[in-house]
């Protein structure tokens, strides 16, 4: 290739990627506007009829259907008659992706923590001049909603049913008497706990969470699951050595690598497992090493470091400055750090995740 034609060809990518931006910002208003919930459960419509179903205003309905079917997610009827006549249909094999919470392939969270991940976009620049971080709170109920939604159906059906019964031990031990105890640190929204709560009737859990507004929410949706009994979320630091108790399984999702403090989290988390409990760490599935080729999800993961995960965590000083980017090897060494002997790479598939077993 010529330099012409390379340059006209990275000029393609960027308006590729420009595209993809307002296909996910046009997501998001499909999505908080009830615009796919209307179209997927009351069937097609033309701009006056989705306005009305949704309680919204005709000409901006218009502007987005348009946009939507340009954009190849809408499909429209007849594109050559008035435009105020003109049907849209939410494509059924997209409805689960859009429209149904309860799918593992719903991914209509995605734009709401995309907005989440961007609002405190400035003090982000600011924190890249100064070495300073952006605190969890900054990023708004956006960010707390969206990472609830991308996870929760994937814990509801895949805790109990493939991901703990693979830990034949620890699987065992919560079906078992007297109840099992877990502890859920960094449990966000609470739907790992919930999960687990769900899949073993007779296991207590307790959530922990250093956000307010996140653990407020995990108790409400405890409570709206009907297990607030036997689920209780508490608003602590998991870095706090005064964390005391004694469970049979700790675990951490998706958290460790937000943490300012990590190696502190593993220690208390240790403490809490004692000498029979299970230290279990999920976190993102990144390659084993920095590679511009070989990892498939490295460039997601970067992306939600640069804007949140790194910010985040550079909020509270000393920060270890981790990033969603955690590679085995960083995890490997904070848990050496916090007094584990090894760490073992569990044999559980999962697009996003990788599953750590931590070996006091
Ligand atoms: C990316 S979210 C993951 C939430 C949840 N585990 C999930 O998988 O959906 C990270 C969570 O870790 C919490 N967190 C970060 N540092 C923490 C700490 N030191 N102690 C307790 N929670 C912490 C944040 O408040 C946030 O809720």
């Amino acid at each position: 290739m010529t330099t012409a034609q390379q340059t006209e060809a990275f000029i393609d990518k960027l308006l590729q990627s420009t595209r993809g931006a307002f296909e996910i910002f046009g997501m998001y208003l499909g999505v908080r506007l009830g615009y796919y919930r209307a179209l997927s459960e009351s069937g097609p419509a033309d701009s006056q009829k989705l306005a009305e179903r949704t309680g919204t205003y005709e000409r901006y309905a218009r502007e987005w259907l348009e946009h939507q079917a340009i954009c190849g997610i809408l499909e429209v009827d007849d594109e050559s008659i008035d435009a105020k006549s003109r049907r849209y249909t939410l494509p059924e094999p997209y409805q689960e992706v859009l429209a149904d919470e309860e799918s593992v392939n719903y991914l209509g969270a995605l734009p709401i923590i995309f907005a989440g991940a961007l609002r405190p976009l400035h003090a982000v620049v600011q924190a890249y001049k100064t070495g300073g971080g952006v605190a969890y709170a900054e990023y708004g109920a956006d960010l707390v909603e969206g990472q609830a939604g991308m996870n929760r159906a994937m814990f509801l059906k895949e805790m109990g049913s493939s991901w703990l019964p693979t830990i034949t031990d620890v699987h065992r031990r919560l079906l078992s008497d007297p109840p099992a105890r877990v502890a859920d640190v960094g449990a966000g929204a609470g739907w790992s706990s919930i999960a687990i709560a769900r899949s073993y009737p007779k296991a207590e859990i307790d959530g922990f969470d250093l956000d307010q507004p996140s653990v407020e929410i995990a108790r409400e949706n405890a409570r709206r699951a009907g297990i607030d009994g036997r689920v209780k979320f508490h608003l602590r630091d998991a870095a706090d050595p005064l964390l005391a108790g004694q469970y049979d399984l700790v675990a951490a999702f998706e958290c460790i690598h937000d943490m300012a403090d990590p190696v502190s989290a593993l220690r208390t988390m240790s403490h809490l497992a004692g000498p029979t409990g299970t230290v279990l760490v999920v976190d993102e599935r990144v390659g084993e090493s920095f590679s511009t080729t070989k990892n498939d999800i490295d460039w997601m993961m970067y992306g939600w470091s640069i804007l949140h995960c790194l910010p985040v965590g550079m909020a509270d000083k000393p920060s270890a400055e981790t990033g969603t980017v955690m590679r085995p090897d960083t995890l490997r060494a904070y848990a050496r750090e916090a007094g584990f002997k090894s760490v073992e790479i569990l044999p559980i598939e999962n697009y996003f995740f990788r599953f750590y077993r931590l070996i006091p």
